[in-house]
């Protein structure tokens, strides 16, 4: 492919060249993937006001989010085996991350571990937690997240049970990939995939094994979910973590205005409105959809950030123009590892900017920070009439 300029580019390329199992991973949402469809198409919905004879020099895109300084308002999103999708692929979204001025989320269920990232970065970067039954386990972790840096933690509340993504169970998703049949058939068209893997010594879950009590193999994401993710998580844990964390947090998977006021009540530096991608309760509504009511709820209290369904710099716009302090890009930049490595994440980042700067100059605004509803053209019944 010779000229990249959209995400979607990214993304065939990523098909091309990765594995099949992680490729359709990344590109999946739970059951009938009616909300991972809508969390796009409702995008879609939302017009932009054409404006002109504005002075549109001297444009700036840099804001702040949780207090850091970041070129866009936009946080790379926790993304769970990002390690397959590339060999070392959360150091290298880390370290594109990092230069280019946009904090990194690492997930508990990467595969480089934290270390790893702290190691090969310089910048401080985000930590994703699920939590576990095994309490010791939770606490090590957050201390590790400590020691490592890590400036924020971040929650995630929607995913205590595994959403069912088809594909992952008829492709019989591990990591590292046993290597069957079709799997090798597969492998055998992805040269560049698997000459990289074999120089990295980073093929599972490098956060949990050997971290984790008894845990020496863990290959499946659905059985170690299923056998280790805490299906008690309340109110009152959440309290927990947060003391024991003691720095900045962000409740990430609020999709509910009533969640997001008990969010708010907790006590939070940010909330995320996402539904997990549409990868776990299949028909809850978009984010984008959900995320006026929530602002008109906790705006005021608390950063909102909003994931799922963001796929370029229009609807980066979209979204802060609506009220969101910033967003989270998962798949996007997802596409761009699986194509290219580092500098695959890196060009996703500059798609989403420059498309985000141009758009935002075409509506006549000159600054992310003077984004608002005057940009936008919402359809009357976009938040729906739902009983
Ligand atoms: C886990 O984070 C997943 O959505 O697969």
């Amino acid at each position: 492919m010779a000229v990249i300029t959209t995400i979607d580019d990214l993304k065939r390329l990523h098909k091309r060249r990765t594995p099949k199992m992680f490729y359709d991973y990344c590109e999946s949402g739970s059951w009938s993937e009616q909300t991972f469809r809508e969390n796009t198409s409702d995008f879609d919905l939302i017009r932009l006001r054409q404006r002109v004879a504005v002075d549109m020099s001297n444009r700036s895109t840099a804001s702040q989010m949780i207090g850091e300084e970041v070129a866009l308002p936009l946080a790379l999103a926790p993304v769970g085996l990002t390690g397959m999708q590339r060999a070392d692929g959360e150091i290298k979204a880390a370290r594109a991350a990092e230069t280019f001025g946009v904090p990194f989320t690492l997930s508990t269920m990467s595969i480089c571990s934290i270390e790893d990232v702290a190691e090969h970065t310089r910048k401080p970067f985000w930590f994703q937690l699920y939590v576990m039954r095994d309490e010791e386990f939770v606490d090590g972790i957050i201390e590790r997240a400590k020691r490592a840096g890590c400036s924020a933690l971040v929650l995630t509340l929607d995913l205590q049970i595994l959403g069912q993504r088809h594909k992952d169970l008829k492709n019989g998703l591990t990591a590292p990939p046993r290597l069957t049949l079709p799997v090798m058939a597969d492998l055998a068209t992805k040269w560049r995939w698997g000459l990289e893997m074999l120089r990295t010594e980073r093929k599972t879950f490098r956060n949990i094994v050997g971290h984790a009590k008894g845990i020496d193999t863990m290959d499946s994401l659905n059985e170690w979910t299923a056998a280790q993710f805490d299906p008690r998580l309340d109110w009152e844990k959440i309290r927990q973590i947060k003391r024991k964390w003691g720095g900045k947090i962000i409740l990430k998977g609020v999709l509910d205005v009533e969640d997001a006021k008990m969010a708010a009540e907790v006590g939070c530096d940010a909330i995320v409105v996402s539904n997990h991608g549409g990868r776990q309760l299949d028909g809850a509504l978009s984010s984008i959809r959900m995320l006026p009511g929530i602002l008109r709820a906790v705006g005021d209290r608390v950063e909102v950030l909003l994931d799922s369904g963001i796929r370029s710099g229009q609807d980066v716009l979209k979204a802060l123009a609506l009220g969101a302090d910033g967003v989270m890009i998962g798949r996007a930049y997802i596409h761009g590892l699986g194509a290219m490595g580092e500098a695959g994440v890196t060009t996703a980042l500059e798609i989403i900017r420059k498309e985000l700067d141009t758009t935002m100059a075409l509506c006549g605004k000159r600054d992310v920070a003077d984004l608002d509803r005057s940009v936008l053209l919402v359809p009357e019944d976009f938040e729906g009439r739902w009983a």
